[in-house]
Order: structure tokens, then sequence, then C-alpha cells
């Protein structure tokens, strides 16, 4: 690509030590589609004979139908594709990168994966929550108790706690759909650093890979990379939520919570202990999130130094980046797989809720209701707790005189509180009683809808071989 300049070729080592290639393979048919792109632009404004560009879309079109071995020694897919396309279509493929750099060229093959990247990485979240929100249906009365420090805290309702993790992934998918609207400008145009001579047609470019715009300013559109940091913060932080479950997944499905049970298929046995089953897909749900927030990480120290325009350390950009893709989209499919194929021990989970302290906060409140400051009311039950605990005995089991013992505001209602009732008086918005998660319920649903309409549109966009080539 450069023999004018050069009378020595790289040198074997530093070719090896240089190659994209093995990590932006990955990009060929991105690549290829651009190239059609830019081929029809540069033939549509008289840049190049519009016979070259017939050629070369044709070529273009022949190495996607019939792709070449995607390795040998180029130095990136951008020269491979080149060089494959010279074998395609002889002296055409000189012309290709007319008004073009591998700066821009990779630049906008990256957004273009990032683009396809976030779609299919809604249309997953779509997924999860679709099998969250199908359990959540059919467990709006099944108690649990809640947690906080990890000590039973107050009973909640399974729905509840399932589309508490609807919530996070509901976050998660705005997340995404705002980097797409900042990945989704083009850079090509930008040259290698300094813009283009020629009278190019960004915006024909930008139609025909369904870019909403062009960039504008060349420095910042082949170093800007920005919106791989903003993918990867947005991926670290699904990681983190389906790590958290994970390891829920992984404390609910032992013998001492027994709260559920995974699906055999996504369970291992022992080596040694024949009696052994587990989690070890949970378990490495939860390991991978490492890899995730590294590859954020790495891409910051990367760019933290560079100063303008493109330097070849962008290159370091993409390996990490793929493989957070790929763990991030895998374990949200797996997620959804474990989640709809979990039991749910349902009568270990009452057992738990049914703990004999879990009412302690509704008697202080059912004395704050009543007049007493809080602050006593809470001091009141604590000494209640202390007898029971001293007796043995559960909260629900104290009598009315009993309680009264305590504080002559106790009434009847105090009475042998059940957890069932503590979660259907918690109905302010945001609270676990079952009509307000049947509420609930409704809206995620129609906001997961939303977001499968969301991808749907934005997936049509995209640029496939019969649009790039479509008539004008
Ligand atoms: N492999 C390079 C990358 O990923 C492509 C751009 C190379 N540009 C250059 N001037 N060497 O960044």
């Amino acid at each position: 690509m450069w023999g004018g300049r050069f009378e020595k070729s790289l040198d074997e080592r530093a070719l090896r030590y240089t190659t994209s290639l093995p990590v932006d393979r990955r990009l060929f048919e991105w690549d290829v589609l651009g190239s059609i792109a830019h081929a029809r632009m540069l033939g549509r404004v008289g840049i190049i004979p519009v016979e070259d560009t017939a050629a070369l879309v044709d070529g273009l079109r022949q190495l996607l139908t019939a792709p070449p071995p995607l390795d040998g020694p180029f130095e990136d897919i951008h020269s491979l594709v080149e060089t494959e396309l010279a074998q395609r279509v002889g002296q055409a493929a000189g012309r290709l990168h007319t008004a073009r750099s591998r700066n821009d060229q990779v630049a906008t093959d990256a957004r273009l994966f990032a683009r396809a990247a976030l779609i299919d990485g809604v249309v997953r979240i779509v997924e999860l929550q679709t099998t969250l929100l199908a359990v959540a249906d059919r467990h709006t009365r099944t108690i649990l108790p809640g947690y906080t420090h990890l000590q039973r805290a107050q009973p909640v309702n399974l729905a509840h706690h399932l589309l508490a993790y609807w919530e996070m992934l509901e976050r998660d998918a705005t997340r995404l759909r705002d980097c797409y609207v900042r990945a989704d400008v083009l850079p090509l145009g930008a040259g290698a650093l300094a813009g283009s001579p020629y009278p190019l047609d960004r915006a024909y470019v930008a139609r025909l890979l369904g870019f909403s715009e062009v960039s504008r300013n060349s420095l910042d559109a082949v170093s800007d990379r920005d919106f791989l940091v903003e993918h990867l913060a947005a991926l670290a932080t699904i990681a983190m939520h389906l790590s958290r479950c994970a390891e829920e997944l992984v404390l609910w499905s032992t013998a001492e919570f027994g709260y559920v049970a995974l699906d055999e298929s996504f369970t291992t046995g022992s080596s040694i202990m024949p009696q052994k089953r587990n989690p070890d897909v949970a378990e490495l749900l939860r390991g991978k999130t490492g890899r995730v927030y590294g590859a954020l990480l790495g891409l910051l120290v990367t760019l933290k130094g560079l100063p303008m325009s493109y330097n070849r350390d962008l290159q370091e950009d993409k390996a990490p980046y793929f493989e957070a893709v790929d763990v991030v989209h895998d374990g949200l499919a797996l997620t959804a797989a474990m989640v709809s194929g979990a039991e749910w021990r349902t009568e270990r989970l009452a057992v738990a809720a049914d703990d004999p302290l879990i009412a302690a906060t509704d008697l202080a409140d059912h004395l704050a209701q009543r007049g007493v400051p809080f602050r006593h009311a809470h001091e009141i039950v604590g000494h209640i707790v202390r007898a029971a605990e001293a007796s043995g005995r559960g909260l629900s089991e104290f009598s009315l005189d009993e309680l009264r013992a305590f504080s002559p505001v106790f009434q009847p209602s105090a009475v042998g509180l059940k957890a069932e009732q503590i979660v259907d008086a918690r109905r302010v918005v945001g609270g676990p009683a079952p009509r307000r998660v049947a509420i609930e319920l409704r809206s995620a649903r129609e906001r997961t809808e939303a977001h499968r309409t969301w991808a749907a549109e934005h997936a049509a966009r995209l640029p496939t071989l019969d649009s790039v080539t479509a008539a004008d």
C-alpha cells in the first residue's frame, strides 16, 4: 500500500506484532459495505469513472458472497480487502482508496459494528426482561424475606424482587439507546485527519450506510473513540447487574437457602464428589465481569495520553471491546435461560418469610400510626423483640394483653401479623403489595415492548448488501 516510499518490506516480527487482522477480521462485512458506499459516491459525483464504480461494487459484492480466507500477511482487514479486490477487479481496485484513509475507514467500520452491537444488546435485554416478567407474573403472591445486610429485614414478594432486576435492565436498555445516538455519526470523509480536497457527498454515503449524521471535525472523527468508552461503560454496568443476579442464584441454590433449584443443564457435577451440583454458569457470569471492567479501564488508559489525531495505539480498542460485547451478550442470553428454567421452592421462601421477628417494623408502625412517635415505638418493639427471643416465640404469637404490657396503644390488629398482610399493606408507589406490583408489571411490559420496537426500527437502518447496492 505504500511500496513507492519504501525499499524494504515490514520486518516479519514487526508485522506479527502490529497486525490487527486476527481481531479486525470481524469487521470484514462492515468494511466491504462501507467500501461499496464509498465507491458509489465516488462514481456519483464524478471523482472516478462510473465504469470503475461498477467494477468496484461488483468485486466487493463478490467478496461478500464468496469471502476469501480472512488471514494472511496483512496489516489489517482493510489491506486484505483491498488486495483481494485487486485480484478480482484488477486496475479499478486502485481507485477505491481515493479520498479515503484507513483512519476514517476503521472509524466507520467500528461505528457500524457498534450500532449493530448496541441494537443486539437491546434485543437481548428485551429477552431477559420478557423472561423476568413471565416469572414475576406467576409470583405476585409468593412471599419471601427481603434482605438488607444479608439479614432478613421485611417481607416482599418474588415478583417485586424480580422486577428490581427488570428496573436495572431498563436503565441498561436506555443507556445503550442513548449511546447509539452518538455512535450513529459517519466519520468517512475525514480522510487521514484533514478532510479531503474532493467534492465528496458525505450525506449520500451516510444515507447508504444508514447513519443519521456526518462528523463535523475531521481531527476528532479519526481519533474519537468515546462511543466505545460509553458502550463499554454501559456493558460494564450490565455485567455488574448480571453478576448480582448470578450471585443470588448461587446463594439461593445452596442447601442453606434452598430458595431455587437451577435447571440441571446449567449446572455441572464434581469429578470427585458424586453428590455435587455446581452453579458454574452463574459463577462465571460473576467471574467474567472482571474482563468487562478491564476492557473499559484498558480503553480509557489507551486513550488518555494520545495527541491529535489518529495514533496506532487506537488499534488496541477492538480486542477488549469485542470480548466485552461477547461476554455481556452471552451473559444476557444465559441469564434469561437460567431464570426461565429455575424452579422456585416457594415453600422454602414462605418458611423463611415467616421469620419470627420479621413483623417488628410493622408493630412499630402500628404504634406510630396511633400517635406514638416512631423513635419511641421502635424502642417499645425493641423490648418486645428481646422478650420474644428470650422466650423463643415469634412476634405474631404475642396476645393483645402481652403486647399491651409493653404499650397500652396496641390494638387487636397488631396480634398475629402475617407476612402476606404486611406485604399487602405496602401499597405505596414502588412498594411490593400485589396490586401495586400488578400495575408495575403492566407498565414494565409496555416499556419492554417499546425497546423491542426501537430495536426493530433501528435494525432496519443497518446497511446490508441489498441496501447499499439498491438503485438510488
Ligand atoms: N488497524 C488499524 C486500526 O485498527 C487501521 C488503521 C490503520 N491506520 C494507519 N494509519 N496505520 O486502527
